[in-house]
């Protein structure tokens, strides 16, 4: 397959390089290059800029005043964030909307709102999904669809491998350094960690038992990042820089600690790498002792979100190429931290964006995570990427250089 594709590349230098060269590889099926997409480039000075947005929980109070008034609060606050930081992407990273409190009529309608000050800007973007997302008003696969239908100049979100409905936003999207460079500078991942919120209060509700489940699809997606990885690396002939996006944190399995795990760490420092939450680390750490992590059924950790985490690990190689994992969920978490524990590879948060959603002590400024990619910085032998906080008061903090020369001491 790959060997025909690569003979059509020579057979077609008549027809404009770029054109062919993507029509050839989506060919060989490497997802990511599409023709049909703008292509992501770096601007001039060798800077590419992510913001990623996570937990907005639009539609949270469709029927009572403060609903609308706290969707008006979220875009004014994405506003300014976008304004101070001039992005060239955004990230959505789960959580939408609150899909469990909204009409099915009118679910999609949140859908804009949630966009709105990226479009008004012209900024290109795309989505993970969340366990709000997930509901009996709307699911996964529908928010994917409407998103592709209405926002096709903009979005590159996908579904290339996963269950549908509720699990199939799996896809990964290329950034080069310039218009005609053949070979990507930075890929960014994006995945799907399902889940459902029935949204009834009288109990467990009518879960499809399909969606009752909290981790990284492990029949279809470990094997889609293999495949995917090494078609890159035949057709590139190197292993890219990647940040990946998932909404609900992967487990590890000790990013929550045990009882065990946390009377150790306060009695000895040196089991401190088993565990990432507690790290020494900047930014907010409100939801501990337990992120809510992707592998737990009816309260157990089961472990099943680690053939996708192991699929990670083995992605990055351990070369440092997996520049971090980001993730939100837990409104009250928007550090970042690496260890033994994550096999080096950098977990972060993204805090909290939206009005909607529970707030914790330091989530109620609401916040992006911001990624600082660079040409230079992903060229040296261990590519590192600056990545910080950015507030909708205007505060920008907590800024730290993830790379091989972070955290070393836990590693
Ligand atoms: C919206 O923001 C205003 C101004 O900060 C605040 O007074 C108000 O309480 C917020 N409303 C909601 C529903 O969050
Ligand atoms: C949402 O849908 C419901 C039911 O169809 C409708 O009554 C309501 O007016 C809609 N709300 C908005 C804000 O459009
Ligand atoms: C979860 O717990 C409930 C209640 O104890 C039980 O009925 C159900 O079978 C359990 N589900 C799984 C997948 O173990
Ligand atoms: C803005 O909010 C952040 C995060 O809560 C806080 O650290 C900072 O002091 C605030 N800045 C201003 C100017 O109020």
């Amino acid at each position: 397959m790959i060997l025909g594709a690569l003979l059509l590349v020579s057979s077609a230098t008549a027809v404009p390089l770029a054109h062919s060269f993507s029509n050839t590889l989506s060919q060989a099926g490497l997802f990511g290059v599409n023709g049909n997409r703008k292509r992501l480039t770096f601007d001039p000075h060798g800077n590419f800029k992510v913001v990623s947005f996570s937990d907005m929980h639009f539609g949270e109070g469709e029927d009572v005043t403060w609903g609308p008034e706290q969707d008006v609060n979220t875009s004014i606050a994405h506003a300014h964030i976008l304004d101070k930081e001039k992005p060239n992407y955004v990230v959505f990273n789960g959580d939408l909307i609150t899909g469990e409190n909204v009409y099915a009529d009118n679910a999609t309608k949140y859908l804009d709102q949630v966009f709105a000050p990226t479009v008004a800007r012209k900024i290109p973007f795309s989505s993970t999904h969340g366990n709000h997302d997930n509901t009996l008003a709307i699911n996964h696969q529908e928010e994917i669809e409407y998103e592709q239908a209405h926002y096709s100049a903009l979005s590159y979100t996908r579904s290339d491998v996963g269950p549908k409905p509720y699990g199939s936003g799996n896809y990964w999207v290329p950034v080069y350094a310039s218009k005609n460079d053949p070979v990507p500078a930075v890929v960014m991942w994006f995945f799907d960690s399902r889940s459902f919120v029935s949204g009834n209060p009288a109990g467990p509700g009518p879960v499809p038992p399909e969606a009752d489940v909290y981790w990284v699809d492990e029949k279809t997606v470990p094997q889609y990042i293999k495949q995917q990885r090494a078609l890159m690396l035949r057709t590139w002939k190197k292993v890219l820089p990647a940040l990946v996006f998932v909404h609900i944190p992967v487990n590890l399995p000790s990013l929550e600690p045990t009882v065990e795990q946390e009377t150790q760490h306060r009695l000895s420092q040196v089991q401190k790498a088993d565990v990432l939450a507690p790290l020494p680390s900047a930014g907010d750490h409100d939801d501990e002792p337990d992120p809510a992590t992707q592998g737990f059924l009816n309260n157990t950790y089961t472990g099943r979100d680690l053939p996708f985490w192991n699929a990670l690990v083995d992605m990055d190689g351990g070369h440092g190429t997996v520049l971090a994992v980001t993730s939100g969920h837990d409104h009250g978490e928007s550090w970042c931290a690496r260890a033994t524990a994550s096999s080096g590879i950098p977990i972060c948060f993204n805090g909290h964006s939206g009005y909607g959603g529970y707030v914790t002590a330091h989530s109620a400024v609401r916040n992006g995570r911001v990624f600082g990619l660079n040409l230079r910085d992903l060229a040296r032998e261990v590519p590192v990427v600056r990545t910080w906080n950015s507030y909708e008061n205007g505060t920008v903090n907590e800024e730290v250089v993830l790379g091989p020369d972070y955290m070393p001491e836990f590693n």
